[in-house]
Parts: C-alpha cells; structure tokens; sequence
C-alpha cells in the first residue's frame, strides 16, 4: 500500500479551487476521498456511508473528543483475544491484528498487543490516574475522556515492542519496528489514527502505537484520498455527501461550448472541472 505523500496522483482539489472562489460547492468535492483511485492497494476501496461513521457498532465510526460513543457506554460484541496477549478487540479486528503481527514478526520485529479494548469504567480510571499525575490539560492530550476512546470500540490496539523498549512513548515510532508498523498497518486494515503533527485535528498527541481498524475497504480508500487523518477524510465524505444532496445542475460545469457565460476566468474553470461529472458517476458508493 502507498503511503500518504506519495498518494498525489489525482488533481489537488485545494489547489485547484484556489481561484475559483465561485465554485466552492465543486471545489469541496475536487478535496474528497476517491475511492477509485488507481493507486489504491490491498483491497477494493469502499467509503463508509455517512451513518456508518457514526453508528458506534461500525467499522467506521469517528469517535475523537467532541465525537463520544452512542451510547456512551456502548460494549461491543464478540470481543476475543489477540494471540494469547490478554487484548481484546471485535473479532475482525482481532483477526487483522494478529496477521499484522506475525508478519511483523517474519520481518523480524517482536511486536506485542499491548492494550486492546478497554470498558468506559476502565478508560474512566485510566483518565483520573493521568490527571492525578499530570494535570488536566496534559492528561486530555494522551488519554480519552471515558466514552470518548477508540479503546471503547474494540477496534484500537496498541502495539509494542516485546523487549518493553519506548512502550507507549513517542520513540518507538523511531525504533525499526515502529517504522514497519507505519509502513505496512494499511495492508492489515489498519491506520495509524495519531500521527505526528496533527494533534490540532485529532485531539491527541503523536501515538506511533495507536493502531486503529478501519477495515481493508475504508483504509484503502483513506489511504488514497487527499487526508492526513481520518477526522479530515470523514469532513471530506460530509461535504460531498453535502454537496450531492444539493441540485447539482446549479454548480456542475456545462459540456464545454455551452455556456453563455462572459466570464472568461469563470469558463476557464468550467472547462477545467470538466472531468467532474464523470468522476461522480464513478463513485455512487459516496451518495
Ligand atoms: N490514548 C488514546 C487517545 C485513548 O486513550 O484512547
Ligand atoms: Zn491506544
């Protein structure tokens, strides 16, 4: 699977759109995922619906800071153990998890499951502690509020090193290790949910551990869109499910020639977004 800076095939929607102030509904559209991109990777990709990322039993829910569970104390079902390490995770995720580690471990990395699903009681207790410690305001960067942690979902797993070596610490993104994780989680239907230099988006400090299950369909088609976190890919599915629902013969280019327009900027725009209707008629699985 690609990584991210080299998903850079298709046209920059923001880049595109910084002159066409008029067209701002297109322009939202030019930034959303392409869950047909050709680069994309280990499976077919498949955005979720827009109520899938917010059902709490779904593969694909966002769950972050101002995104609790529904309801809070939501407990998943069939939660088992990975390889014998007392975490727990839904049985897919569990499955995907255990793959990603025996192949990290042909590559020569002694990954372990650290910490799997967790309770609200027990993310409630986990959360007091760091404040105790820390003080509110660094607790709430590293650890969820209860009902508000992936943990809840069965669907997060912490990884580490077997040694011990940086568990838990921003380090071992640094050791080899970490950097096989970053590398190769997708292929497994994991995304790394933390990454560096995005704690203004996601809420949380750098977590090169934190593992998130998106399943094989969303992480291919996270992984070939234009996001760098998965609170800016579900944003993009919102806009465009937005802007799908609006008329669209009011903001769609006209076939080229068309137009009765005298704004010869406005039509040089037109003309460029002229692949536009076509690439929606490409991704129904969108609306
Ligand atoms: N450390 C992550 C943010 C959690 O507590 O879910
Ligand atoms: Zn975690």
């Amino acid at each position: 699977m690609q990584q991210k800076s080299q998903n850079r095939a298709r046209p920059r929607g923001r880049e595109r759109c910084a002159a066409a102030a008029a067209l701002t509904l297109a322009c939202a559209l030019l930034a959303a995922p392409a869950a047909h991109a050709a680069h994309a990777t280990s499976g077919p990709a498949q955005a979720p619906s827009i109520e899938e990322t917010s059902a709490a039993d779904s593969v694909a829910v966002l769950v972050n800071p101002e995104r609790p569970l529904d309801p809070i104390d939501y407990v998943p079902e069939d939660l088992v153990d990975v390889d014998g390490s007392g975490a727990e995770l839904v049985s897919p995720a569990a499955d995907a998890a255990e793959e990603l580690l025996a192949a990290a471990r042909q590559a020569g990395h002694d990954l372990v499951a650290e910490s799997g699903y967790r309770s609200y009681d027990r993310q409630s207790e986990l959360y007091r502690g760091y404040v105790a410690q820390y003080g509110a305001s660094y607790a709430e960067r590293i650890s969820a509020k209860p009902g508000t942690s992936e943990h809840q979902l069965g669907l997060a797993v912490d990884v580490g090193l077997a040694s011990g070596q940086c568990s838990l610490h921003r380090c071992f993104g640094d050791t080899a290790a970490g950097a096989w994780v970053a590398e190769h989680a997708e292929e497994f239907g994991f995304v790394l949910r933390y990454p560096d230099g995005h704690s203004e988006t996601t809420g949380y400090a750098y977590e090169p551990w934190h593992l998130r299950y998106l399943g094989p369909e969303v992480t291919a088609d996270f992984a070939a869109s234009n996001a760098e976190t998965y609170e800016e890919y579900v944003a993009a599915l919102e806009t465009a499910a937005d802007v799908v629902s609006e008329p669209l013969p009011s903001f769609l280019p006209p076939e080229p020639g068309t137009t009765d327009d005298a704004d010869p900027e406005l039509e040089r725009v037109r003309q460029d977004l002229s692949w536009l209707p076509h690439w929606l008629a490409e991704g129904p699985a969108r609306r």
